[in-house]
């Protein structure tokens, strides 16, 4: 299972440098309407499959951790009072649902018009949610 971890954090590492150059290339051709848009829609698909991927990941990850917390005997409260169980148990999986909700709305905006403001902007939110409830300490360790 710890291998599900690492594979959870290399692509975390490769996801949040993917989600920038994606996100900047989407503005970019939101903006350009004169511009070539099949390498941004490679890009997005592949952001999309790391994404869901993660997801598939993460899911399984929450799943382990609630375990260990319930057999280490601790309870509601005792989650929601300590900032460090609440990050991974509640915080980090909620903002990464979000975000990966987000980014896959936006894919399907991009897949009818490529030009799509309102995709770029949902995905630059969904980028900040990710910002902001991901241990990103853990990944540059
Ligand atoms: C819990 C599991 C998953 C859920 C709930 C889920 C859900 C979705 C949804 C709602 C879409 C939007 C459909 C659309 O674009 O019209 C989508 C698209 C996509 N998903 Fe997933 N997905 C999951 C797992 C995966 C996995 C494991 C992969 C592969 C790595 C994957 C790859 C993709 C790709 C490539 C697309 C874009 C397809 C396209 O452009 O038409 N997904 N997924
Ligand atoms: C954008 C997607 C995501 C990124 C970039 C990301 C990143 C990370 C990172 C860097 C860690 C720390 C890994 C380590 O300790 O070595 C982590 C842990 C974790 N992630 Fe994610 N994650 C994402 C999505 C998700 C999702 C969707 C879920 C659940 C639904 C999830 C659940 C978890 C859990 C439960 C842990 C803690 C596992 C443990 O320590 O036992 N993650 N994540």
């Amino acid at each position: 299972m710890n291998f599900i971890l690492m594979i959870h954090r290399y692509i975390a590492f490769v996801l949040l440098f993917l989600m920038v150059f994606t996100v900047l290339y989407v503005f970019y051709i939101a903006l350009n309407r004169h511009q070539k848009t099949e390498k941004m829609r490679n890009f997005i698909l592949v952001m999309i499959s790391l994404l869901h991927l993660q997801l598939i990941f993460g899911l399984l990850l929450t799943i382990r951790y609630l375990f260990s917390l319930s057999d280490a005997g601790f309870s509601f409260k005792e989650v929601m009072g300590n900032a460090a169980v609440r990050y991974q148990a509640l915080e980090h999986p909620v903002m990464m649902l979000i975000a990966i909700a987000l980014s896959t709305i936006a894919h399907v905006y991009l897949k009818k018009s490529a030009h799509n403001k309102k995709a770029a902007f949902l995905l630059l939110i969904a980028f900040v949610c990710m910002l902001g409830r991901v241990p990103l300490a853990k990944i540059f360790a």
